[in-house]
């Protein structure tokens, strides 16, 4: 089964505000929600909105303003119900 991709912006702005240090703790948070057979967190190009903050995109939708303080909770508001929506709509199971 073909995983749905969430893209974390790696340009030039996004590496100076600290995408390196997300970047751990998106594994750690995907491993955490049971997504690691569904979702497969891949390195972007630039998203070209780099004044607002760390950038990642799922589907169409971006998500931006992020940083290494509010990656979690940004995650988990925001990010984890576009996924579950979006995976629940194309009707490939959660492993939950
Ligand atoms: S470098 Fe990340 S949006 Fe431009």
């Amino acid at each position: 089964m073909a995983k749905a991709n969430l893209f974390l912006c790696m340009g030039s702005a996004c590496h100076q505000m600290g995408v390196y240090d997300v970047l751990p703790q998106l594994q750690a948070l995907i491993q955490k929600h049971d997504l690691g057979e569904v979702i497969e967190l891949k390195g972007s190009f630039c998203l070209e909105t780099c004044s607002k903050g760390i950038v990642m995109k799922f589907h169409d939708t971006r998500f931006s303003g992020i940083s290494p303080q509010n990656v979690e909770t940004t995650f988990e508001a925001k990010i984890l119900p576009q996924i579950q929506a979006v995976l629940t709509d194309s009707q490939v199971p959660l492993p939950y």
